[in-house]
């Protein structure tokens, strides 16, 4: 297949400068094998008289042997939809093809197109301007044709050509063609996809896919290929209001202070005002500095290093707009999420938000509802799963710069990360910004913690023990919290089955619900914590996230985490409540240790072993502990 000697030596500098300067068009093509997707794609490479998949790898090594920066410059390019997508750490299979015709380049993602890979459409779409969506003239519009169309709709793609295929087995029929355009049109208006292309195609024969064809003369429109060549997509990006996430700082010596990143969307000037949020300070932009010199001007998806006027404070993750047209300001948002991950979302659980170049903390606060991908329908649900997608209401660690993802994909697109595995965990569009946030706000006191703490004589902490049922952590903490009454300490003891009889008391025993249920305790103990309190918290809280989340809630130093451990065997031995037995029974469901995970923590400040310490010495091995930690002094 190598076709890299077309391209050899005569006219490489220049078949580089060209290929430069053509506009590239990134598509992703929806449909099954059936509908006959990869002869399509096939085609479209074979059409365009170039596998440029294999030239690529030609054309770099030519370009490094020759010396030549265009080669690199464009190879960039092509691969960076990519490398983004590694950078995120997705790992999800999307495979991308470059080809190029003498008018553009082109990128095209290519997916599966079945219900469990929506995770993967999801990934390929959203980098994606146009989506080509394949229908097999003889079935007309499927229930995953609605499916695609939905998921190319949700990521704001606004090119959608239908491409309705194998008109040669139903004869050409204009009928056949119309009616299914008819069919597709109805449901496309109720998502609100408006305008887009049909085209009567054969890919197999490669009617209309770059040749017009002869059979179907009552078709006027473009073909598949020269209607892709001629989409306006750039312009849309470029004349939206400009946004620059920085990147970092770049300060390599005390005269030059720049901050590099790339242009979302608009365009920047040399003398303009520029606006960072959210501090919300304003400077003039003095230079707009590349590797290969100055420009006076840059435009979307260029990366550039911008220097300002004035000292102002600037850090990776804000977001550079004009000064009359900033972005919006929130930490509540209305968003459809996009679940990617075996691990279900847990509504309360802690994720990481990258949003640009931010990360901030993030929690779901609800999920409204789910969309059925298939129907459109509506339904109530408590978490997702794999390739769920919900509209939720989600709250940040902090307010954050952004822009509805109608508006703008960059700024109003973001991914959940999970805080343990670092894996990307769902892709959300924002909708909108929720008010709640701007009534509600932190009231100060001034009696704060430290002056509560000085009164009691004590340093406020979180004893947070964690293990299985009958490990004995209620009986290792309850011995605890009477050597420090004893030694005059001010403390309280939450304990998983009291607070499950009153706070938390519309809770079971579901991921979901004991996310929720540690979220709640681990709120409360803070609370305690700024009462001056040393709080005892006896939960098994089987999950690390929680655990962590609980942690980041109070002061470095404040959270001592303690691992009561006892195997499985030996908790199920001892059986104080006899729930293992009923659980054996399968009499209890989700019984943490049998058919409910347990994550033993990987860092506690303490650890017990019970197998070989009574209660008595666990109890005093933790006081000797809380000493050196410099929680108590000793006595
Ligand atoms: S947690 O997992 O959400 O942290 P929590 O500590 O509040 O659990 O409650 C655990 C206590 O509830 C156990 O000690 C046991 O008495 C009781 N229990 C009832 N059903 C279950 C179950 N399915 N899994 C674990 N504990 C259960």
């Amino acid at each position: 297949m190598a076709l890299a000697s077309d391209i050899s030596t005569p006219s490489l500098e220049t078949r580089l400068a060209t290929l430069e300067q053509m506009s590239l068009l990134r598509f992703i093509t929806c449909g099954s094998v059936d509908d006959g997707k990869s002869t399509l794609i096939g085609r479209l490479l074979y059409d365009s008289k170039m596998i440029f998949d294999d030239q690529l790898a030609a054309l770099e090594a030519d370009s490094k042997k020759l010396g030549t920066r265009g080669g690199q410059i464009d190879f960039a390019l092509l691969v960076d939809g990519l490398a983004a997508e590694r950078e995120q750490g997705i790992t999800i299979d999307v495979a991308y093809r470059y080809f190029t015709t003498d008018k553009r380049k082109f990128i095209v993602a290519d997916t599966p197109g079945h219900e469990q890979y929506t995770r993967n459409m999801i990934t390929g779409a959203s980098t994606a301007d146009a989506a080509v969506i394949l229908i097999d003239a003889r079935n007309g519009v499927l229930t995953q044709t609605r499916r695609h169309s939905y998921l190319v709709s949700l990521v704001g793609i606004r090119h959608v050509v239908l491409a309705i295929n194998k008109m040669d087995l139903v004869g050409f029929s204009q009928e056949v063609f119309d009616r299914i355009v008819a069919d597709y049109r109805a449901f496309a208006e109720k998502i609100g996809l408006v305008g887009f292309r049909a085209i009567p195609i054969s890919a197999l024969d490669g009617d209309n896919v770059s040749q017009p064809s002869t059979r179907t003369s009552w078709y006027d429109g473009p073909t598949l290929l020269s209607h892709l060549e001629t989409l306006q997509v750039a312009d849309r990006k470029e004349t939206q209001d400009f946004r620059f996430w920085v990147q970092w700082v770049n300060r390599p010596n005390l005269d030059f202070r720049g901050f590099a990143g790339t242009v979302s969307s608009g365009r920047i000037k040399r003398g303009d005002m520029v606006r960072v949020s959210p501090s919300g300070r304003t400077s003039r932009v003095t230079r707009i500095v590349t590797q290969d010199g100055d420009l006076d001007e840059a435009v979307a998806d260029q990366s550039v290093t911008l220097t300002v006027a004035d000292e102002i404070d600037i850090g990776r993750g804000d977001l550079l707009s004009p000064p009359n047209a900033p972005p919006g300001l929130s930490d509540q948002f209305e968003v459809t999420l996009v679940w990617m991950s075996e691990q279900p979302m847990l509504p309360g659980r802690s994720y990481w938000l990258k949003i640009g170049t931010r990360t901030v903390s993030t929690t779901v606060t609800e999920l409204k509802y789910q969309v059925n991908v298939n129907t459109l329908e509506h339904t109530a649900a408590k978490t997702l799963e794999l390739n769920g997608i919900g509209i939720c209401n989600i709250g940040v660690g902090q307010s954050i710069p952004f822009d509805a993802y109608t508006d703008n994909r960059e700024t109003g697109g973001f991914i959940l990360i999970d805080r343990v595995t670092n894996a990307t965990v769902g892709a959300g569009m924002i909708l909108f910004a929720l008010r709640r946030s701007q009534n509600i706000h932190w009231q100060s006191v001034d009696i704060d913690r430290a002056a509560r703490a000085v009164l009691k004589h004590q340093k406020p902490a979180i004893l947070w023990f964690t293990g299985l049922s009958g490990a004995g952590k209620s009986t290792i903490a309850n011995l605890v919290e009477k050597r420090l009454y004893v030694a005059g300490k001010h403390t309280y003891m939450l304990d998983g089955d009291n607070v499950r009889h009153g706070l938390n008391r519309d809770l079971g025993f579901t991921d979901a619900d004991r996310v929720e249920n540690i979220r709640r305790v681990g709120e409360v103990a803070k609370l305690m914590v700024d009462a001056g309190l040393i709080v005892m918290v006896s939960f098994i809280s089987p999950f690390r996230s929680e655990r962590q989340m609980a942690r980041e809630l109070v002061e470095p130093g404040e959270f001592i985490e303690i691992y009561v451990d006892a195997s499985l065997a030996l908790a199920e031995s001892r059986d104080p409540k006899g729930l293992y037995k009923r659980a054996r029974r399968g009499e209890i469901k989700n019984f943490t240790g049998i058919d409910s995970p347990y994550e033993p923590p990987e860092q506690a400040e303490i650890v017990i072993d019970t197998a070989h310490l009574s209660a008595e010495e666990a109890a005093n091995a933790v006081i000797r502990k809380l000493i050196e930690f410099g929680i108590i002094a000793a006595a």
